[in-house]
């Protein structure tokens, strides 16, 4: 494979060409603090030069069949694959998260090119019945046009998979704008893209120190037709007005605060194994991580001592290093927010059971918090880091309510073995995605997406692929 071009700096993928933008910026490890990159820096001249030229190769694309753009899906999957652990070193430099985790994203995210790849080829028509005898009522789907993706830091691989080889199956062309903590890796994807014999400008990436004003104009270009983004719900609103502007289609995939409901007929050494397993991943950095612990009164007390056993002893270090569980958070805000979220819970009442302290540079002690009431921040604010708060509760719908009491609604989950109450609970749970006695629920082919204030639309499978087609009328009279 040709290296990334990297000098002087990290170039942008701009209309099939690898460009110097004559600004740059710096990207750093949240591991070490150092300077591990230098790339071009995007702005509204690329902006412009982006939306052309993906609405000339929009043009060329959509008209190609399913089967003529597959392969280039399967080729860009298989790559991926083959270069998983440089990938998943790569995400561990950039931001953080520990390599054996990064590995399973990369998996995660070669296996979604191929099922897009697949799934492009079951969107059907229909024929409508008509009252007339001369004429037929034809419905297919169409690909809405170019695609403006923008993608999170804590899944610098798997966010833009989900978007980009959903749209690029259905027809649309992207413009990705990385997260400014994690470009490396949106350009080592659009690198394997090309290689794979994607045509130029079908996927750009545009990394950028100063993402409001690129966003913007590419917001303002109607021949831009869809935004997808995933991040905050206060970002999400936003980009959701601007893109109103210009009637784009939209998905937003937000903020969460999962709730997990351990009943008191749960394995309680199995439940604090599972409830571990959602709250650290990534050091607490998932959307779908736990936020809140609720556990039924009579087991609660063995259930946090095993929760404290389990998170005491994961391994805090390099994410480099293979035995590493919990790496750094992303920056100084994110770790500002988890002490001050902690603290916060101190000051009114909560105690430590394990953790509770910054480990120095941007680590921090995987935390069990007990004794935490629903007034505290942490109840209210998605905490993004490794602190698991733990509640108790009386009976079922205590739980369900206190649960559904969020504006949230992206994913929840249960630990009981009371078949009846697996349906009532999950039933009545206002959450996108639900985990029953499943800690990691997320897979290439089931939908992923939230309620409420945690984002509209669904990514993944076919739910994922319709979010990019548009439904098209052709009535024909015989002549
Ligand atoms: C996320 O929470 O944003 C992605 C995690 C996953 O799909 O498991």
């Amino acid at each position: 494979m040709n290296a990334l071009p990297t000098s002087p700096a990290y170039s942008a993928f701009l209309a099939g060409a690898w460009t110097q933008t004559g600004r740059t910026f710096e990207v750093h490890s949240p591991a070490m603090g150092e300077t591990i990159a230098i790339v071009a820096d995007c702005g509204l001249d690329e902006a412009r030069r982006a939306a052309v030229a993906a609405h000339a190769a929009f043009l060329q694309w959509r008209a190609r069949t399913p089967w003529d753009r597959a392969p280039i899906l399967q080729r860009w999957g298989a790559l991926i694959l083959q270069h998983e652990v440089r990938l998943a070193h790569g995400i561990a430099r950039e931001m953080g998260k520990p390599v054996t985790e990064a590995k399973g994203e990369i998996r995660y995210s070669a296996a979604l090119a191929g099922d897009f790849a697949e799934e492009a080829k079951r969107v059907f028509g229909e024929l409508v019945p008509s009252q007339f005898a001369d004429k037929r009522l034809l419905v297919t789907k169409r690909p809405v046009g170019p695609v403006l993706a923008i993608t999170p830091w804590n899944f610098p691989a798997l966010m833009i998979m989900r978007k980009a080889a959903a749209a690029l199956a259905a027809g649309c062309t992207v413009i990705v704008k990385p997260a400014e903590q994690s470009p490396l890796t949106a350009l080592e994807l659009a690198q394997l893209w090309e290689e794979a014999g994607g045509p130029p400008g079908t996927l750009q990436v545009l990394p950028t120190s100063d993402p409001a004003p690129l966003a913007a104009a590419l917001l303002d270009d109607v021949t831009v037709r869809k935004l997808t983004f995933t991040g905050s719900t206060e970002v999400g609103i936003l980009l959701n007005r601007h893109a109103a502007a210009t009637l784009k289609h939209v998905s937003l995939e937000l903020g969460g605060h999962a709730p997990y409901l351990v009943f008191g007929d749960a394995d309680v050494a199995q439940a604090a194994r599972d409830v571990a397993a959602s709250k650290f991943r990534n050091a607490g950095q998932t959307c779908i991580c736990t936020n809140r612990v609720y556990v039924q009164r009579g087991i609660a007390d063995a259930f946090e001592a095993e929760l404290a056993r389990v998170t005491a002893a994961l391994r805090v270090g390099d994410p480099l290093q293979d035995v590493t569980q919990i790496g750094p958070l992303v920056d100084a805000a994110g770790l500002r927010k988890v002490e001050a979220h902690v603290a916060d819970a101190l000051a009114h009442g909560a105690h430590v059971l394990t953790g509770g302290r910054a480990l120095g540079g941007l680590f921090y002690e995987p935390t069990v918090l007990s004794g935490v009431t629903d007034d505290m921040l942490i109840m209210r604010e998605e905490t993004f880091g490794p602190v698991a708060p733990v509640l108790r509760f009386d009976d079922e719908a205590e739980a369900i309510a206190r649960a559904n009491d969020t504006p949230f609604g992206l994913a929840a989950y249960v630990w009981t073995r009371d078949v009846g109450r697996v349906f009532r609970v999950s039933e009545a749970l206002e959450y996108g995605i639900i985990g029953v006695n499943d800690p990691i629920p997320s897979t290439a082919q089931a939908p992923f997406g939230g309620t409420k204030a945690s984002g509209l639309g669904r990514e993944q499978g076919k739910w994922g692929l319709e979010a990019y087609l548009e439904t098209k009328f052709t009535s024909v009279r015989l002549a």
